[in-house]
């Protein structure tokens, strides 16, 4: 890829650079109920009372299950060259299983058609989280019919909508279901469990690799890769057991994905520590690691922030958090962790499927948004990830999260992440000041 050298001064990116934004289902749709949809663990789980801030559920969220052309013309206005969104499983297979819902992936169909007709290419998410309720009931990813059953979902949303959609990215940040779903325990299913967490790694794992190999069986021409929120791990002080300590949390965090994905094998630091007793060692079957590392066409990485790690395997935070108080703002880990998947697993095309903060908007009376933080931001992790480019990985879009405000999780709707500011009551939106400087940028070809 060749990097146009401007003037000095400007940041300017390749020509076809996919300038983006993402979002996902149970973050923006709402119309929990309608055209047949099925249940879904975040239904249930946002439901339960304590569970999310202000008991806030993704009941209506930003309505853009019912506003989708309308934020299609907002998208176009900006500019956009690439919309990162991810489908509803129980959209799709209210139960999980069986004859998919038509009226489900209509709503699809029609935002693909949408999409295409103002000429932005979608990146379509096949998992974000919503696991239908039915098969959290049969188990859940703690069961390894679950990624078969993922297998046959992804067949399904291939054969309907796969002359529409040129790049699948299969589940979304295993690592986040692991981690808050079954060891933290404040995303659904809300578990506490390290036994049940780790064999739930296995099992995303082999669901991803079970569609690859769905999607290659179908014989298009579509690309397909994992997405994975990687956070650079350092030590936090010199000291060789801070650096051992920062080795083996890398093994979570990232070559646990990473490695099983592209090497073909977990890291043996790794296994080591869950020892031979776990369930999750004691659920790799032969063939799965070859499943897992079935060929992809990219990688789709998502970044928010670095962890440091403490000699005794603790961590501490380093630099200004954001409103997201896990999040530290530190864009130098951008270019640290671009280079570093080029630098261990060679040039697999990247693409930035997420960056983002949030930051505390309010609508002043001019009607404006001035999010000037979400701009220096951007700017920030942008120039890190030209950077990167600059020295040889081979980046090919970068996406903002959100292109919406929007449900964030347990947080509910505190946390505005967006370029475009929803006024939940009217569902007015309103371009914030961030959108403006992105459409300039995209226009413009950097900065
Ligand atoms: C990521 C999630 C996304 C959103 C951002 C802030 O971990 O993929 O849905 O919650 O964080």
């Amino acid at each position: 890829m060749s990097i146009p050298t401007g003037p000095a001064g400007p940041l300017r990116f390749p020509d076809d650079f996919g300038w983006g934004a993402a979002t996902s289902a149970y973050q923006i749709e709402g119309a929990a109920k309608e055209d047949g949809r099925g249940e879904s663990i975040w239904d249930t789980f946002s439901r339960a009372p304590g569970r999310t801030r202000n008991g806030d559920t993704g009941d209506v969220a930003a309505d853009h299950y019912h506003r989708y052309a309308e934020d299609l013309d907002l998208m176009r206005d900006l500019g956009l060259r690439s919309y990162r969104f991810s489908i509803s499983w129980p959209r799709i297979q209210p139960d999980g299983t069986g004859a998919p819902n038509q009226r489900g992936l209509d709503f699809y169909r029609r935002l693909l058609d949408g999409l295409h007709d103002r000429g932005i290419a979608p990146m379509a998410t096949l998992f974000h989280w919503d696991l239908p309720q039915a098969l959290q009931d049969a188990g859940g990813w703690e069961s390894r019919d679950t990624a078969l059953r993922f297998a046959d979902y992804a067949d399904a949303v291939f054969t309907a909508l796969g002359d529409r959609v040129p790049v699948w990215l299969t589940i979304n940040e295993p690592k986040t279901v692991v981690q808050n779903g079954y060891l933290i325990g404040h995303h659904a299913p809300g578990r506490q469990d390290p036994d049940a967490a780790y064999l739930v790694a296995h099992h995303l794992q082999l669901a991803h690799g079970l569609a690859v190999r769905a999607l290659r069986a179908a014989d298009g021409t579509a690309r397909i890769g994992p997405a994975l929120n990687l956070h650079p791990c350092y030590p936090a002080d010199d000291s060789p057991q801070a650096a051992a300590a920062a080795r083996l949390y890398d093994g979570y965090e990232n070559r646990l994905y990473l490695d099983s994905l592209l090497k073909g094998s977990y890291p043996e630091d790794v296994l080591a520590d869950l020892g031979p007793g776990s369930r999750m060692v004691r659920g790799i079957r032969d063939g799965d690691l070859e499943v897992i590392s079935s060929s992809v066409d990219l990688l789709a990485v998502q970044y928010y922030t670095p962890i440091y790690v403490t000699a005794d395997g603790g961590t501490e935070h380093r630099w200004p958090t954001s409103e997201a108080g896990w999040q530290q703002i530190y864009p130098d880990g951008m270019y640290d962790i671009l280079t570093r998947v080029t630098r261990d697993y060679g040039a697999i095309p990247l693409t930035v499927t997420e960056n983002g903060l949030p930051t505390p908007d309010s609508l002043a009376a001019d009607d404006t948004i001035d999010d000037a933080g979400r701009i220096s931001f951007l700017r920030d992790h942008l120039a890190a990830a030209h950077r990167a480019m600059t020295d040889g990985v081979p980046l090919e879009s970068f996406h903002v999260w959100s292109m919406l405000d929007n449900f964030e999780w347990d947080e509910g709707y505190d946390q505005r992440w967006g370029l475009v500011y929803v006024d939940y009551p009217s569902q007015r939106r309103v371009l914030k000041r961030s959108a403006h400087w992105y459409r300039s940028v995209i226009a413009d070809g950097g900065f």
